[in-house]
């Protein structure tokens, strides 16, 4: 039997938890987006993280950059909201445009309120089994999906694929964290049937439309599908999901997987970030 990994319903209730947590204040969490150019994948999901932020009472706004925005000026906009002291957490949608160093700008962001967890602070210290200021929030999803389920980790074979600093190497170091043993993945590997036959968990985020078929996939794999791509005929993750799902003991499916565990997780982050910033400068 396949048992689908209900990412929708989780979130809800995580969110849920999260509107009753901030309503106990008299003042909100408030998270501020920057976004520069014009990504439409972008300017979605930035519109589905301020309406989710709006509904559990947070405060939330975007500044939206044009494309052709200096560095020099996506940074002042960073130490700005640094300084402010009524906003919690910062999120730098990515992509950011070419010519951006991407890193620089995300290094800007004050680590406290790094509420992806994309500064070299945060992800040095997860890189290096400590706990940051926060979570990358797509990995952390991606673990919280799983642990509702039981689905133990702990000295199973996990093939990751997608070697991303926003999924896939963070999501690495948080699997091994949890003792599994993780191969990662990306577009140069070889043999990528042979690491997925060899796996009890495959986790992918290549954003490749069927990537995944049923030859890939062992009896009772768990698959995690992280991809969202737009086709043709509407959104569709890696995996070939009708004749993939059969062999599977659980699946996400997309939409209403990982997608809306992400957003949740964004919105555990910035409440943590909030509370925490209270403990440390009140
Ligand atoms: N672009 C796609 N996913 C993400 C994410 O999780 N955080 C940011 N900042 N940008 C993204």
């Amino acid at each position: 039997m396949t048992i689908i990994l209900n990412g929708k319903e989780l979130a809800l209730k995580i969110t849920d938890d999260i509107k009753i947590s901030t309503a106990e204040y008299s003042d909100k969490p408030k998270l501020a987006v920057i976004s520069a150019g014009e990504n439409p994948a972008s300017l979605i999901y930035i519109k589905n993280k301020q309406k989710k932020a709006s509904e559990l009472g947070f405060e939330s706004f975007v500044i939206n950059l044009p494309n052709n925005v200096s560095e020099d000026n996506l940074l002042e906009n960073i130490f700005i909201l640094n300084e402010d002291k009524n906003i919690n957490a910062i999120l730098v949608q990515l992509p950011l445009p070419e010519h951006i160093n991407k890193q620089r700008v995300l290094d800007a962001i004050e680590p406290v309120k790094d509420v992806d967890g994309f500064t070299s602070f945060n992800f040095g210290r997860l890189a290096l089994g400590y706990k940051p200021y926060a979570y990358p929030c797509t990995p952390k999803g991606i673990l919280r999906l799983l642990t509702e389920y039981n689905i133990n980790l702990e000295g199973k074979n996990v093939t990751v694929i997608g070697r991303s600093n926003i999924v896939g190497k963070p999501l690495s170091l948080m699997l091994q964290m949890k003792n599994a043993t993780v191969t990662l993945a990306h577009s140069k590997t070889q043999n990528l049937k042979e690491h997925c036959l060899n796996s009890d968990i495959i986790i992918s985020a290549a954003g490749v439309e069927n990537l995944i078929r049923a030859d890939f996939v062992r009896d009772n794999t768990v698959l995690v599908d992280v991809a969202i791509n737009r086709t043709s005929s509407g959104l569709k993750g890696d995996v070939d999901f009708i004749n993939v799902s059969p062999k599977c003991s659980y699946i996400t499916p997309v939409p209403g997987g990982v997608g809306p565990m992400t957003i949740a997780m964004l919105m555990e982050n910035t409440l943590e970030l909030f509370k925490l910033q209270k403990s440390l400068f009140l």
